[in-house]
């Protein structure tokens, strides 16, 4: 497995792959590789012959600079396991590599990045499209993977390829989750133990109100009451955002539920009463549809809405 640090040895490297023929996917990551990453390489290879990993802490998408400090990394470990992956390259930028001194460009996707994570989380947004268009001009992929878990994200990230023409098919990947249906997440590592029970609130959430639709609730308030019952169970869970929306637009979903249906949630969760672990922000999110309306000739057409559109 090759490993390059530096911007323009890469694209000398992407340029030499693409001469000889060979697509390449790039995975992006901030490191502390776990199973959602790895299976985010997995997906990569069914859409390429070079498998590429960038391993980049971005400091602009941090709202808090402790977070950014705290951001577990290992990156010997990373790397091998990357390498056991069977990962082809892995790209491992200085923070002066892609924000040269004196940066002051940005990329910044505009309505979907205002509400649902953007709301509390202002310019975090901006530096992950930021970075992340400065890792495809690094990488030159022609398909990049991202996770459905940050479905926010993965929303931000087609528009800004599509608005800014990059010739980059973006693929979703699904959510990895531990036994327990909780969501893997980087930050999972700091919960105390009593949040980490509590955790699974999220996930059991976006199954009861699965269930509810399934069994004919198309209400939205009654279904975000049924989501709010069940978080409310977790007494150390403070919820920052309950919400149904469209998934291509991210705009409130219509009173009553017609099609797919983005039912995205962020809880926090502080350190446990004894003290153990810290302050950890969780987000999950799950499609949810009627099945009888997604077996009908209608689907193709709302399943396009997870497509790349432009
Ligand atoms: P990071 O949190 O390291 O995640 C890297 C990729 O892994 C993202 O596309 C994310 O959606 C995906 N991912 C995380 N947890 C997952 C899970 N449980 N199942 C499936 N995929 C999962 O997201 C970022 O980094 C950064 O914002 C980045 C895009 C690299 C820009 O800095």
């Amino acid at each position: 497995m090759e490993r390059i640090a530096r911007r323009r040895d890469l694209q000398a490297r992407a340029d030499a792959e693409r001469a000889a023929g060979h697509r390449i996917a790039l995975v992006p990551t901030m490191g502390a590789l776990h199973a959602g990453h790895l299976s985010l390489i997995e997906t990569a290879r069914g859409h390429a012959d070079r498998v590429w990993v960038s391993i980049f802490v971005n400091p602009t998408q941090f709202n808090e600079r402790s977070d950014f400090e705290s951001y577990p990394a290992d990156l010997e470990a990373d790397a091998a396991a990357c390498e056991a992956a069977g990962v082809d390259l892995v790209y491992t930028p200085a923070v002066e590599d892609l924000y040269p001194e004196h940066s002051q460009s940005w990329v910044e996707v505009d309505e979907l990045t205002r509400s649902l994570c953007g709301a509390g989380r202002p310019g975090h947004f901006r530096g992950v499209t930021t970075v992340v268009a400065k890792l495809f001009l690094a990488a030159k992929p022609h398909v990049a993977v991202f996770g459905e878990k940050d479905f926010q994200q993965l929303a931000a990230l087609r528009r800004m390829t599509s608005d800014l023409g990059f010739d980059i098919e973006v693929i979703g990947s699904p959510t990895v989750r531990e036994a327990d249906g909780l969501a893997l997440s980087s930050r999972n590592v700091r919960l105390g133990s009593v949040a980490r029970e509590q955790a699974t609130v999220l996930v059991r959430s976006l199954e009861d109100a699965e269930r509810a639709l399934q069994a004919g609730e198309r209400n939205r308030e009654t279904l975000l009451e049924i989501v709010k019952a069940r978080l409310s169970e977790a007494p150390l869970a403070e919820v920052e955002y309950a919400e149904l929306r469209d998934p291509a637009t991210l705009a409130e979903a219509s009173a009553r539920l017609v099609g797919p249906t983005l039912l995205a949630l962020a809880v926090h969760f502080p350190a446990d009463p004894e003290g153990r672990g810290s302050s950890v922000r969780l987000i999950d999110n799950r499609i949810i549809e009627r099945e009888e309306e997604a077996d009908a000739p209608v689907r193709n057409v709302s399943s396009t809405l997870l497509e790349e559109r432009p």
